[in-house]
């Protein structure tokens, strides 16, 4: 199969994860005999450098002609100063608007292998398999009107859903049920606010197409201690924007690590794919940045653009067994204090474990 993915790698620690996840995309391409073809392009914070914006228009319709699009992460601590267009997080956030994926899905498993790196009890975190669905192009992010005011002494966003937004998302909520465990919980804030009346009443209007799906609604706030406390009673999870941006970082304390978090944003003519933490300035260029999440990413780079889902499948199972074998950054160390490796050295036992595993597949299907 031939696949044009463009690589914009970003900021921070996203180069170093980015490297990562494409070696392993490059490894399936080789021994499957596809064709997967990269190139690299400049976003964020290292865009306003040598292009003076953070979303170059080579970047963009490169992305546009591209089949895929993997992105590590964009912001750098210089511009935290900054407003409006010239963050590095606006050429994100007009990226996402570009490519038009409205669904941001965010995979949430807490792996038997690293249970004992999540601070919650072991006990709560196993078993744990979530699905985010987050609306991704409405809500706080994108309407207008929005402003700092003149006087610097006041700034408002407005918040603004319509049917239509709403009805999309909670489509693709339910199709994703329909695969998994059948259960949408809808979270909202609908005890509040008129946004969220209309997200309610429109996901269970659309919830009567899958009557196979069981929906139940929550409020923001009782469900994020309640996903936190109980992880492993939820399914699918369809909330607005700015609440599952908020509720996956939350998420990800049930994985271990928000390195792990990968995404998808689907729906659109072109997905974007991209791991759920940001640039980590804290720790970039030490080369200690955990891969996994940018790894997943590119599985499901595979599963949803390109239809490889045995190849995406045989890259979950190599991240499985590289932290079964406790190679892990160190943001993995966990309970067990495992010795912490590096980012290269855990993206090559990635690469190893997934050649030897489709190795061995076509080996059996040869047979
Ligand atoms: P962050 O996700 O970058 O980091 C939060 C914490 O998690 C830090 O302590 C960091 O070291 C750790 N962490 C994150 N990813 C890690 C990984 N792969 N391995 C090990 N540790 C990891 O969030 P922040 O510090 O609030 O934001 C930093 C910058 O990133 C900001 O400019 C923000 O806007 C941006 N950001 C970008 C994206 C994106 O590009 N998709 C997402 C979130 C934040
Ligand atoms: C994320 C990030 C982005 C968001 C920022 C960097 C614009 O936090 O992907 O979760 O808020 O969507
Ligand atoms: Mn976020």
């Amino acid at each position: 199969m031939k696949l044009q993915v463009a690589i914009l790698p970003g900021d921070g620690i996203g180069p170093e994860v980015t490297r990562q996840a494409v070696a392993v995309l490059q490894t399936v391409a080789d021994v499957c005999g596809h064709d997967f073809q990269f190139e690299s392009h400049r976003i964020g914070g290292t865009a306003i450098e040598q292009d003076g914006t953070p979303l170059p228009e080579r970047t963009l319709s490169a992305c546009l002609e591209s089949d895929a699009v993997l992105l590590g992460a964009v912001g750098a601590r210089k511009y935290d100063h900054c407003t409006g267009a010239m963050r590095p997080e606006a050429g994100l956030l007009a990226l996402r608007q570009a490519l038009g994926g409205f669904a941001n899905l965010r995979p949430v498993q807490a792996y038997d292998a690293i249970a004992d790196c999540s601070p919650l009890r072991e006990d709560v975190v196993r078993g744990a398999d979530i699905l985010i669905v987050r609306e991704l192009l409405g809500g706080l992010y994108f309407a207008q009107p929005r402003a700092l005011d003149q006087n610097g002494l006041s700034a408002y966003n407005t918040m603004r859903y319509s049917v239509e937004e709403i009805e999309r998302v909670a489509h693709v909520a339910f199709r994703e049920a329909r695969t998994r465990r059948k259960h949408v919980t809808s979270v909202d804030k609908a005890n509040v606010l008129e946004t969220s009346q209309l997200w309610r009443r429109t996901v269970t209007e659309t919830a009567k197409q899958y009557p196979d799906v069981k929906l139940e609604h929550a409020l923001v706030d009782s469900f994020a201690m309640q996903m936190i406390t109980t992880p492993a009673r939820y399914d699918v999870v369809l909330t607005e924007n700015l609440f599952g941006d908020i509720l996956s970082d939350e998420a990800s304390v049930i994985c271990g690590s928000l390195g792990m978090l990968a995404s998808a944003s689907i729906g659109g003519p072109v997905a974007l794919y991209e791991p759920v933490h940001g640039s980590a300035p804290d720790i970039a260029g030490r080369g200690v940045a955990n891969p996994f999440g940018a790894i997943q990413s590119a599985a499901l780079l595979l599963r949803y653009s390109a239809g490889l889902i045995e190849e995406a499948e045989k890259i979950q199972e190599s991240v499985q067994r590289t932290l079964a074998r406790g190679l892990v950054t160190a943001d993995l160390a966990g309970r067990r204090k495992r010795l912490p490796s590096g980012t290269d050295a855990v993206g090559e036992a990635v690469v190893e474990t997934v050649a030897d595993l489709l190795r061995s597949q076509m080996a059996y299907h040869a047979v």
